[in-house]
């Protein structure tokens, strides 16, 4: 079978588990995602399967091979890092070339090779220039031709994108999306930024402590997520989550009748800024604590009782003031309601 299959990997380092009991499986030219908070174990992870770490337990097997103790150089996977890690001292060209130098291929199918990657990459024009005299975005681009020349079986981008300013990271998203497509490449691409998972996923996993707590296509994990973790991480504005008391059906910090068959008790509730809407017969009345203004829409701090949520005002050209009253209605098909202790969806 082509594509990546993880079953059952575990990593400690010391006393620490940072992968516990880890599966996974990404199909051939497939862009995994996996998003997930510094220290939850994601560049542990892409250091196991291109074999800079060895596994305690568990199986990799990549394109139909089980590569658990294979060599590194021997796995047909390339790897990508934040801070490029190009040779300074050499030009674009015998960058990119370096791998196939190393796999000691003739001259003339190195320049064919690296020419065409040069091409695919716009980096035609700069192929004698040394790193230092390329932007960010372009030394980025090299590092990607670097680990293409190789014909991965899997590419492997360690949060590459982290050293750019904004503007960039939103183009050099879209060109490795548009990369990976035409190249048709099995990748996978691992950030702690929600927006570069959302926009640039076609399946992701939502990773905490080592473990997956959701696997879904962006769709799917954002709007319906598996547990308060995932709620809270994905979304900007972030959704509103407060703790709720529900009896006989009637939550006390937010007076929304629920279902009668909810159980009494506590419960964490969330509900996405989208999802208040703004409306002039709306039953629940917030009094305004303060606008931000960020164009397109704007991102309104409601006080309804002793809760404050955030809501999005998709009319942005109305004036507010301070203490304003704004009736708002909430769908209860749009409520999700989490277990208190686990966090997960119930
Ligand atoms: N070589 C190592 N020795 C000891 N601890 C490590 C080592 N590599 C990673 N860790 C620990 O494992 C955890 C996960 O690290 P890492 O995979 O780098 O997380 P992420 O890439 O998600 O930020 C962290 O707590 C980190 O300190
Ligand atoms: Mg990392």
């Amino acid at each position: 079978m082509a594509g990546l299959k993880i079953e059952n990997l575990s990593k400690t380092f010391g006393a620490q588990t940072v992968l516990d009991d880890f599966s996974l499986e990404l199909a051939e030219n497939e862009l995994l995602v996996v998003l997930g908070p510094s220290g939850c174990g994601k560049s542990t992870l892409l250091r196991l399967i291109s074999g800079l770490e060895t596994a305690d337990r568990g199986k990799i097997v990549l394109d139909g091979r089980d590569i658990t103790k294979m060599e590194p150089q021997k796995r047909k996977t390339a790897m990508v890092f934040q801070n490029y890690a190009l040779y300074p001292h050499m030009t674009v060209f015998d960058n990119i070339a370096f791998p196939l130098k190393v796999a000691k291929i003739s001259r003339a199918e190195i320049k064919s090779t690296v020419q065409k990657t040069a091409e695919l990459l716009e980096l035609e024009n700069y192929l004698d220039r040394r790193p230092a005299q390329l932007s960010g975005g372009q030394r980025q681009r090299v590092a990607l031709g670097r680990g293409l020349v190789r014909q991965p079986s899997i590419f492997l981008l360690d949060e590459p994108l982290s050293n750019l300013d904004a503007a960039l990271r939103v183009k050099m998203r879209q060109e490795i999306v548009a990369l990976q497509k035409r190249v048709g490449i099995t990748m996978i691409y691992v950030t702690h930024d929600q927006t570069e998972a959302l926009t640039m996923a076609d399946r992701m996993v939502v990773l905490k402590d080592g473990r997956i707590h959701q696997h879904g296509t962006p769709g799917e994990v954002y709007n319906d997520p598996q547990d308060s973790f995932v709620a809270s991480f994905i979304g900007t504005p972030g959704i509103n989550l407060f703790d709720e008391i529900i009896s006989g059906g009637r939550g006390q910090a937010l007076p929304l009748q629920f279902d009668n068959s909810i159980k009494d008790g506590h419960y964490t509730i969330g509900v996405r800024p989208e999802h208040i809407r703004l409306e002039p017969e709306g039953p629940l009345t917030g009094e305004l604590l303060g606008v931000e203004y960020i164009g397109a829409v704007s991102h309104l701090s409601l006080r309804f009782g002793d809760l404050t949520l955030t809501v999005i005002d998709n009319r942005p050209e109305k004036k507010y003031r301070a203490g304003d009253l704004i009736p708002t209605r909430i769908d209860l098909d749009r409520i999700f309601l989490f277990d208190r202790d686990s966090g997960r969806r119930l």
